[in-house]
């Protein structure tokens, strides 16, 4: 049986300022979109690898994808998104090959995520436990408050909070029932499973999977990967 990455990646990234969908702006002179299929592609189990692209640009990520000449050892589907990221994950879910018991859902915004991390979920899931998150402790004191009055209604203890990232890994029943019965407001698929009553296990994140989503970011994940480079 395999383990298969479903990549997200038909977000516009309104928050990253005007121009082409987020995953399709580069980083180092290629596509976003392009390191994050590559850093999953480098995972020794990951076989399968299902893209979900903007719901009218299938065509234009396939071949953005054949362009860059990826690993032949990974078979990789493109798909069509949809409106909102639940969506397209349900919809890159559909899309899966029958032997595949393990999936991996990963931010095409997490274009550095390093290989250790991956392998980490990995095993987690394939060690017995149904829903694996990497994530890592805050640096801010996070508060809640009322959104209409910004009044602070709470404070919760910093140190009992992560902030999760993705891969996030799920023995695949589990996934595909929580995206066929659960819906409203969830940022994260682990959201979902957890409302089924699944425990969700958190293993360390790392900081290079911080997800691009402002212009700043931008400018961090180039300074990271000119690091590498040297
Ligand atoms: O918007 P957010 O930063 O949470 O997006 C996380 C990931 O989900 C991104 O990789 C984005 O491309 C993807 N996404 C998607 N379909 C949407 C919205 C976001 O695949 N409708």
């Amino acid at each position: 049986l395999r383990t298969a990455a479903v990549i997200p990646a038909a977000g516009r990234g309104v928050r990253l300022g005007p121009g082409a969908p987020k995953a399709l702006r580069t980083l180092g002179g290629l596509p976003i979109l392009v390191h994050a299929v590559r850093a999953m592609a480098r995972a020794r189990a990951v076989s399968v690898i299902v893209v979900v692209a903007p719901p009218d640009g299938a065509a234009e990520v396939r071949a953005l994808l054949d362009a860059h000449g990826l690993p032949e050892t990974t078979d990789i589907k493109v798909v069509p998104g949809g409106p909102e990221r639940q969506d397209s994950v349900r919809l890159g879910l559909a899309a899966l090959p029958d032997d595949v018991d393990v999936v991996l859902v990963h931010d095409a915004a997490r274009p550095l995520v390093p290989v250790e991390t991956v392998e980490a979920v990995v095993d987690a899931v394939r060690g017995g436990a149904p829903a694996v998150v990497p994530g890592l402790p805050l640096a801010d004191t996070v508060k809640s408050v009322d959104p209409d009055t910004g009044a602070v209604t709470g404070t919760p203890k910093r140190s009992l909070l992560r902030a999760v990232q993705t891969p996030q890994g799920f023995d695949r029943a589990v996934l595909a029932k929580a995206h066929s019965s659960v819906s409203g407001e969830v940022t994260d698929d682990a959201g979902m499973v957890e409302q089924l009553g699944v425990p969700v296990l958190v293993v360390p994140g790392h900081e290079e999977a911080f997800k691009v989503t402002r212009p700043l970011d931008l400018v961090l994940a180039e300074a990271v990967l000119a690091r590498r480079r040297v």
